[in-house]
């Protein structure tokens, strides 16, 4: 029986609610400064965040292809088709308050943020093409996730959360993905996407 990812979902689900509450983008997200400045907000978090992860364990050696799924390359990507260069992103100063992530559990319960936001990315998507005219290669990329492979990526990451799961701690992987959710939460919420 799988038990981590529904009890990650239940342990965030408080988080999560608050942060989209917080986020208000469909209100606060109404032309492409705005949403350029929101994307800044995410690559200056999973940058930083992803590099940690990457460092923290083998990702290799317990079976999952953490490196082909990163997000950071997506975000660099839109940021370009909206006119930043690569020395504007490079300058772009990141968060400083990363949550403490020092062992497997924590390392999964983190990615489990990540990977999960590409299912609210498919709404996101539907939403910012409509309004803003956003496409994968019009600074859509990272919202448009897997497009319709998201729900094929996230089976694939549940089933390896299950295939590892016997040796990780839930209660520490609830901690680390509550902390994600909170440093997501202070980071794009601290000005108005500044
Ligand atoms: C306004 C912003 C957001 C909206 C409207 C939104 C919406 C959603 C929706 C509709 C789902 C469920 C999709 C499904 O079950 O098919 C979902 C799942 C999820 N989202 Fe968000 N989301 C937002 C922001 C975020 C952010 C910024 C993150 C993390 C950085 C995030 C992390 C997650 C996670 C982890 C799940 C998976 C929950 C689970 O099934 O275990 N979301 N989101």
């Amino acid at each position: 029986m799988p038990e981590l990812l529904p009890s990650l979902k239940a342990g965030t689900q408080q988080e999560h609610q608050l942060l989209e509450d917080r986020l208000d983008l469909f209100n606060r997200v109404t032309d492409l400064a705005n949403y350029r400045r929101l994307l800044e907000g995410f690559f200056t978090l999973y940058e930083p965040l992803e590099q940690c992860l990457g460092n923290v364990i083998d990702w290799r050696a317990l079976n999952w292809d953490f490196d082909g799924s990163r997000k950071t390359p997506w975000l660099v990507e839109d940021l370009i088709n909206l006119g930043l260069s690569q020395t504007d992103i490079d300058s772009l100063p990141r968060c400083p308050n990363l949550p403490e992530i020092d062992s497997a559990s924590k390392a999964v319960g983190s990615l489990y943020v990540l990977e999960g936001s590409t299912l609210g990315g498919q709404l996101i998507t539907k939403r910012f093409s409509s309004s803003l005219g956003t496409a994968p290669d019009r600074g859509g990329r990272f919202f448009s996730g897997y497009d319709e492979g998201t729900v094929a990526h996230w089976r694939a990451f549940a089933a390896w959360v299950q295939s590892v799961e016997a040796d990780l701690h839930a209660g520490e992987a609830t901690i680390a993905a509550r902390d994600t959710f909170r440093s997501f939460d202070l980071w794009l919420n601290r000005a108005p996407f500044s």
